[in-house]
């Protein structure tokens, strides 16, 4: 009865597939719960990189299930060819289940989500991932999408879609853009609809039986909890909720299931895409961060934005999510960085805070108040335990569990799965 929440607490990227991919090794199942392929997770091992942006972490992983859970939106195309990677990759046998009730990401919600950002003033565009994930969420809210167990029913598939694009259509004639074929895609997409088929079954089902049945549950969180749609940087977020409290509804698992949060953070901070980002700097430490920690994006390849840690962001996500443990990741990355710098409260209006204000225009004035730690020069990739850090990068990790309230169970001192060290086991 063992349920592990793996969550972002910033705006993603935080390296939450290396750490779901490391407490997989524990697991029975693995379980994507929210998001697309807008989400880009790098699993390193081997000597080999993989790129996986919908599949479950746990892939490579041939004893455990790996589930995707009825909270995604999943483009049946990029899918196949995912599995077609990993195939190449060495990876043959798959333990996936997909859930009938996931929603379906058809190429219309791909130009909706092109042509919506691109009507948009240059400061209000989001700077989404172009994958079509907002349009399908918002297909899911006008009960107007096609789910899982519609699309591997060809009849079904085929009423549903003939209905949205007659209705797509019209909106793409009056803008302008190309008109779509219905039958084209039609045909196109039964083929992906057929090769998903095998793994189509009620995940709720099976994951609430393995879960009665003891079976250890990780539970993978794509994007970071400041993306989440409801306590994110709105209108600056994705269109779903990482967050561990919306696993319950986005998997059909019980909430008394949940025992374990863990928190995952970059020793600093990264955005990409659009929206105020109280600690961003960008100057040579920034450069140099962004190069040594290859912070450019893994489903669009844009430069990431580079910022110092944000303890105030931190406690939001351990109240929204209900942290209890942290795992700091690419620690390596500030080997060299003189000084440190750690946000521990905002200033507005000339007011100390301690919060996130949900105004955006309130959130744009925030100035961050900063607490400096000295840094180290040592190169620390090959660090084992705590007491093999230099003395201030124990000073750092310590630092942060104090300021955020949760213990540091997990760091991580480069892309390996060998350089991560625990220091309390969670599963
Ligand atoms: P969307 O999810 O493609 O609609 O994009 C909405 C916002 O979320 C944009 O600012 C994206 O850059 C951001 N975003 C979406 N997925 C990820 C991710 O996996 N990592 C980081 N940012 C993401």
């Amino acid at each position: 009865m063992s349920g592990i929440v793996v969550v972002g607490t910033q705006w993603g990227d935080e390296g939450k597939g290396k750490i779901t991919d490391f407490l997989a090794g524990k697991a029975d199942v693995i379980v994507r719960f929210q998001g697309g392929n807008n989400a880009g997770h790098t699993i390193v091992f081997d000597g080999k990189k993989f790129a996986l942006h919908l599949i479950p972490s746990g892939i490579f992983r041939k004893d455990a299930i790996n589930v995707m859970a009825n909270g995604m939106v999943i483009n049946p195309k990029a899918m196949l060819e995912e599995l077609e990677m990993l195939k190449q990759g060495g990876v043959t046998e798959f333990n996936l289940a997909i859930s009938d009730r996931a929603h379906i990401i058809l190429p219309y919600h791909i130009v909706l989500d092109g042509m919506l950002e691109e009507l948009k003033e240059d400061n209000k565009k989001v700077g989404t991932t172009k994958k079509g994930i907002g349009p399908t969420y918002t297909d899911k809210a006008s009960r107007i999408g096609i789910r899982v167990c519609d699309f591997v029913d060809d009849e079904v598939f085929k009423e549903k879609l003939t209905d949205n694009l007659n209705y797509y259509n019209k909106i793409f004639k009056l803008f302008g853009k190309e008109e779509l074929n219905t039958e084209a895609i039609y045909q196109e997409y039964l083929e992906y609809a057929e090769a998903m088929k095998p793994y189509v079954t009620d995940t709720g089902v099976l994951l609430n039986r393995l879960l009665e049945d003891d079976k250890k549950v990780v539970f993978e969180g794509a994007q970071g909890a400041l993306l989440c749609m409801d306590h994110g940087t709105y209108p600056f977020v994705t269109s779903s909720s990482p967050t561990a409290a919306s696993v319950p509804v986005n998997t059909g698992v019980s909430p008394k299931y949940i025992n374990e949060v863990i928190g995952i953070t970059k020793a600093y901070s990264t955005r990409v895409g659009s929206g105020f980002f109280a600690t961003e700097f960008d100057d040579d430490v920034a450069h140099q961060i962004r190069e040594v920690g290859h912070e450019y994006g893994t489903t669009t390849g844009r430069p990431r934005r580079i910022g110092w840690i944000d303890t105030v962001v931190l406690r939001h996500t351990k109240r929204i999510s209900g942290l209890t443990a942290l795992s700091v990741m690419l620690l390596d990355v500030l080997s060299g960085v003189k000084t440190l710098q750690v946000c521990v409260a905002y200033k507005l209006n000339g007011e100390i805070i301690d919060y996130m204000p949900a105004s955006i225009k309130d959130y744009e004035k925030c100035i961050p108040i900063y607490m400096e730690i000295p840094g180290w020069d040592e190169d620390i990739t090959k660090v084992t335990n705590f007491s093999g850090l230099p003395v201030n990068a124990q000073l750092y990790l310590n630092k942060l569990a104090e300021l955020v309230g949760v213990e540091v169970a997990i760091f991580s001192v480069g892309p390996d799965r060998t350089q991560t060290v625990v220091l309390k086991e969670l599963i």
